[in-house]
């Protein structure tokens, strides 16, 4: 059985997909989920669905080992990364290289880097008037958005588009493709 750790900040709709996806699975479980914002919804999320759930600081994550302890001690296998805002310590992707996955509401290498998150990523899409926008699944590294990509889908940027109808247009493509992508990377099929 593989064990995995998701990391949100916010809303947690992907972490919901995900951790509905892999109940009940014999060869993945999600078996935490950790967050940087004591507040973020995704804690009530996971909790609502019997998957253990802590907030640190960013104190904890920066300049301690206490997430890297929580992790091995919950025999963490890999983390999946579902609207996670802060850079992934030093410690971490040390211990986990090649073992963490992100979603990013663009297709990169276009339109990602640091504050590229979220709304932000829609309005610089839209203002650059492309014709594509989409998701991107993709390893994490020590730099911003630039491990190996695994996945990508694309859906169409209209006339009329605001970021939040964008938005709601690639979050539909993360909540279809992202825990298949993930089960497939684990299973060794990426
Ligand atoms: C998702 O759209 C994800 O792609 C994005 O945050 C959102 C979280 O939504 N991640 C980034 O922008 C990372 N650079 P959710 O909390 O509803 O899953």
């Amino acid at each position: 059985m593989k064990r995995l750790a998701i990391f949100a900040s916010g809303t947690g709709s992907n972490a919901k997909q995900l951790i509905d996806y892999f109940s009940g699975n014999k060869d993945i479980s999600v078996a935490l989920l950790v967050s940087n914002r004591k507040e973020a919804r995704a804690l009530e999320i996971a909790r609502n669905s019997n998957v253990p759930a802590v907030n640190f600081t960013k104190e904890e994550f920066y300049n301690s080992s206490t997430v890297i302890e929580k992790l091995v001690s919950e025999k963490i296998d890999f983390i999946v990364l579902a609207g996670f805002l802060i850079k992934i310590p030093d410690n971490i992707l040390k211990a986990y290289e090649n073992k963490i996955i992100n979603i990013h509401p663009a297709l990169l290498p276009d339109f990602g880097g640091k504050g590229m998150y979220g709304l932000n990523v829609h309005k610089a899409v839209i203002e650059s008037g492309k014709k594509e926008s989409g998701i991107t699944i993709h390893l994490v590294n020590e730099h911003y958005d630039e491990g190996r990509i695994l996945y990508q889908a694309k859906c169409p940027v209209l006339e009329n588009d605001t970021a939040e109808i964008l938005a709601t247009r690639v979050q539909e493509l993360e909540h279809r493709y992202f825990p298949e992508v993930v089960e497939h990377f684990i299973s060794g099929k990426l």
